[in-house]
Formats: C-alpha cells, sequence, structure tokens
C-alpha cells in the first residue's frame, strides 16, 4: 500500500539526534525517570511492581488507567477510554478503524501530516481545509461547511493546534460538531496539547464531551512530559470504541504493562504534572513573544495553546535550506515549513528547558543577524 513519506517524522529522525539546541520538538521537556517518580512522590515504585507478572495484562489499558483518563473528560467512562501506542496509534487506528475507500476525509492544513496521508493511503478523497494566518490560523466554518459531501465520512481537526497553536474555541467546536453530525460524519480531534494553554482562563471542552458524533485522541508525550511511555488513548462512544478494538486486535494485542503502570500514576497527578508544563510554556511563550518582537524578519500569530508555534520569516532562502545551515553553524533545531507544506516558516517548539530555549534562540539571532 502507497503512503506518503511522513515529512515532519523524517525530518526529526535525521537531525534531531545531531542539535545541542533542539527547539524542534513539542514534547514538553520530558521527565528522567527518576525525577517522574520524586515528582509523584513513589521513589520506591519498581520495589512496589516488583510482583508484576509480565504477561499482556489489561488488553485495553488497565482500569486504574482507563478511570484516570475517563476524569479528563465531562461526560467520559472508563468504557470510553481505550489506550494505544501514543496518539500516533490512536490515530490511526481511527482511521484504520472508520474510513474506506471512496470516503471523503475532510482535514485540516497545515498540520501533523498522518491526519491527511493515513486517510489518503486508505483511498479516501482526502479534501484539505485550509487554516489561513489571516484568520488565526482557524478553520473557516462555512468553506467547512462548502466542503461536507454526501460520502463525507470524517472531519479531522487538531485542537490545540500542531504547528501554529491555534485553539477553536468553544463556540466554533460547537458548530464544526453540528456539522459533523448534520451529515452523519464523524469528527476525529486530536487533543494531543489539550490543557497546555498559555492564558490562565482559556480552556476549552474536548469535543467527546460536546457530541456522540466525536471522536478525541490523546497522547501521554505532551502535557504529561512522558513520551518515553509511548502510550496514549482515544476516548469516544462505545460504538466507536468498539470498532477500534476490532481492528485494534490486529496491530496491538495490548500496551506495556510498565508503561500502563507508570501512567497509571501519571493521571493520578494530572493536576500537578500540568502545573510544572503550564509553568514550562507559560514562561517560554514569554520568551519567544519578546524575541520576535524584536526580530524585524520573524513574526508569528503567538500561539493560544500547545507548545509551538510558526514563524513566518522574511528572507529569500527554502525553509530547508535556512534549517540545515542554522544546525550546521549554530547546533539550533528548527522545522522548515515543508514538512507541513507551507515554505516561509519555520516552527519553533517551546516546551523544552528553558535554559535550551534562551541559549537556542540566542544562537538564532546571531545567524540571522549573520544573514543580513
Ligand atoms: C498533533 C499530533 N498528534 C499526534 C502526535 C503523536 O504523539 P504521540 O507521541 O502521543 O504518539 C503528535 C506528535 O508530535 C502530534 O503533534
Amino acid at each position: 500500500m502507497k503512503v506518503d513519506p511522513f515529512l515532519v517524522e523524517q525530518f526529526m529522525n535525521a537531525f534531531e539526534k545531531k542539535a545541542e539546541l533542539n527547539l524542534a520538538e513539542t514534547c514538553v521537556d520530558p521527565f528522567t525517570l527518576g525525577d517522574f517518580l520524586d515528582f509523584v512522590g513513589q521513589c520506591r515504585f519498581f520495589d512496589s511492581i516488583k510482583k508484576m507478572k509480565l504477561t499482556y495484562g489489561e488488553i485495553e489499558g488497565s482500569p486504574a488507567l482507563r478511570q484516570g483518563l475517563a476524569d479528563l473528560y465531562e461526560h467520559m467512562k472508563p468504557q470510553n477510554i481505550l489506550i494505544s501506542g501514543g496518539a500516533i496509534a490512536a490515530n490511526f487506528l481511527v482511521f484504520y478503524s472508520l474510513v474506506e475507500p471512496c470516503d471523503t476525509v475532510i482535514s485540516i492544513f497545515p498540520a501533523y501530516q498522518q491526519l491527511q496521508s493515513v486517510a489518503k493511503s486508505f483511498g479516501a478523497n482526502v479534501k484539505l481545509l485550509p487554516l489561513h494566518e489571516s484568520n488565526g490560523w482557524l478553520p473557516n466554518i462555512k468553506e467547512l461547511d462548502n466542503l461536507v459531501d454526501k460520502r463525507t465520512k470524517l472531519i479531522v481537526i487538531n485542537n490545540p493546534h500542531n504547528p501554529t497553536g491555534s485553539l477553536i474555541e468553544s463556540d466554533s467546536l460547537t458548530e464544526i460538531c453540528e456539522i459533523a453530525e448534520r451529515n452523519g460524519a464523524y469528527l476525529l480531534s486530536d487533543e494531543s496539547y489539550r490543557g497546555l494553554w498559555v492564558t490562565p482562563t482559556d480552556s476549552v471542552p474536548s469535543a467527546v464531551d460536546i457530541s456522540d458524533s466525536a471522536i478525541a485522541t490523546g497522547s501521554f508525550s505532551k502535557p504529561f512530559s512522558l513520551s518515553g511511555l509511548r502510550l496514549g488513548w482515544i476516548a469516544a462512544n462505545q460504538r466507536i470504541v468498539r470498532q477500534c478494538m476490532l481492528h485494534r486486535d490486529y496491530t496491538t494485542i495490548s500496551n506495556n504493562m510498565i508503561s500502563d503502570a507508570l501512567a497509571t500514576l501519571a493521571v493520578k497527578h494530572a493536576d500537578l504534572i500540568f502545573n510544572r508544563s503550564l509553568r514550562i510554556i507559560r514562561a517560554n511563550h514569554e520568551i519567544v513573544s519578546r524575541w520576535v518582537d524584536d526580530e524585524p524578519r520573524i513574526r508569528w500569530i503567538p500561539p493560544k495553546a500547545g507548545s509551538s508555534g510558526f514563524l513566518r520569516y522574511n528572507m529569500n532562502i527554502s525553509s530547508k535550506k535556512l534549517c540545515l545551515q542554522l544546525l550546521k553553524e549554530k547546533s539550533v533545531l528548527l522545522v522548515p515549513g515543508y514538512c507541513f507544506g507551507m515554505e516561509g516558516y519555520l516552527r519553533i517548539g517551546y516546551g523544552c528547558g528553558t535554559r535550551t530555549l534562551k541559549a537556542g534562540l540566542s544562537e538564532f539571532k546571531d545567524f540571522l543577524n549573520s544573514m543580513r
């Protein structure tokens, strides 16, 4: 089966280990295992799981983990949650379970490419819903309505949005849900960055708490800072969860038991961990904002949520060349816009440690000055 190369993943695989100052990553400063256990007051955790028999474990994810994740929503119960190998496997499973050849799938653009390419590889007619900088990188609801046709099976959004950090607010999200419902389609809302609100008063409900037609996917990599667990989840009504489970049997018997136990600890301390993540992204957002204000050839629409922003540069050089030159000369990594199909832009991840961010931005400034 043919599938388009996943450009952002290919770029990260090739270059992320080569940079001393990685400003390309979107995970919020990952914990070391020791720091995580200290942070949640569980230094003796590994003693406590020594008697764990390494079986396949709980097939759909442990009850405690599913309960802890259900508690992150207003209307979800453990049976509405299915654990997966990261949000990437959760998204894949939704496409694999629901999309058939000749279905129409409407997906936002630019976006994490998985949200467009997997449905295309399954033979769907993928229509792109463009997000415009002039509209704060938000979808135009009318444009979405016009794209819907009789064969529309799935509408795909990512809220908060990677790479721009835009946030679809409650009212618009409700309108998107209504379009899906009216047309008998599902809405897949990739909510990997949910909870990372830059402004403390902001908070947007999950699409699954608005509509029965919605499916939300989530991640332990971003606000939980535990990407190494490689866990994520699907939250949806039970019919959809059963449909996903039917398909998941062919790809995943169960997930890693040790990761499940660590993730269960994490959801028990979700508030504490989210507060740490919020401290990091809010401080770092301010640093990048000041830096951008001071940099005549760079501008951005300040992200409202998540851990990444899309920098627009005003220079006559391709995004790939710029990033590779920056990496070579300054050991700083950014993601070139071409990985999102958008020349003239760079993705910056500002969830990293503040020292790394400051050092990376300072090197980037020197680099830009040397190009004048
Ligand atoms: C929008 C989006 N969805 C899914 C993923 C995959 O996340 P995970 O590490 O949970 O597989 C990413 C990773 O960057 C992402 O940005």
